[in-house]
């Protein structure tokens, strides 16, 4: 996972979220699911890409989270759905560092017609 140009953001202390379960973050404008596992830790888009429950509420086992709406598992090392790993959620990296926990989230893409996508428009010359 490529983090060279993304800044990591502190969210916790390493011991508040007990193990084996995860706790939601806003990260840069996104919600982002932290997991401990009782060795470390993981992140994940907190949107589970079904319908958009919090996968943050869902229990963490043998290394997958089971989404608390339909029971969809991802596993947290790459975000893949379990029944069909081509869907994916985000995966983010993690670091602990002094005590702290640490997300490396990129900014979303700005979605069709956000203000990067398109021709640019000038406004019309004022009439004379
Ligand atoms: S919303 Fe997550 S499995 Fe349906």
């Amino acid at each position: 996972m490529m983090t060279d140009d993304i800044p990591y953001t502190t969210v916790a202390r390493a011991g508040d979220i007990p193990v084996g379960e995860g706790r939601c973050f806003e990260v840069g404008g996104r919600l982002v699911a932290v997991f401990f596992d009782g060795s470390g830790y993981a992140a994940i888009d907190d949107l589970c890409p079904h319908m958009g429950a919090a996968l943050s509420s869902g229990p963490l086992r043998d290394g997958m989270v089971t989404c608390p709406w339909h029971a969809w598992r991802f596993r947290l090392s790459d975000g893949a759905w379990c029944d069909d790993p081509r869907l994916k959620a985000e995966v983010f990296a993690v670091r602990v560092v002094d005590g702290t926990i640490e997300v490396a989230v990129p900014s979303r893409a700005p979605a069709c017609g956000g203000p990067s996508s398109g021709p640019s428009v000038s406004p019309a010359p004022p009439r004379p």
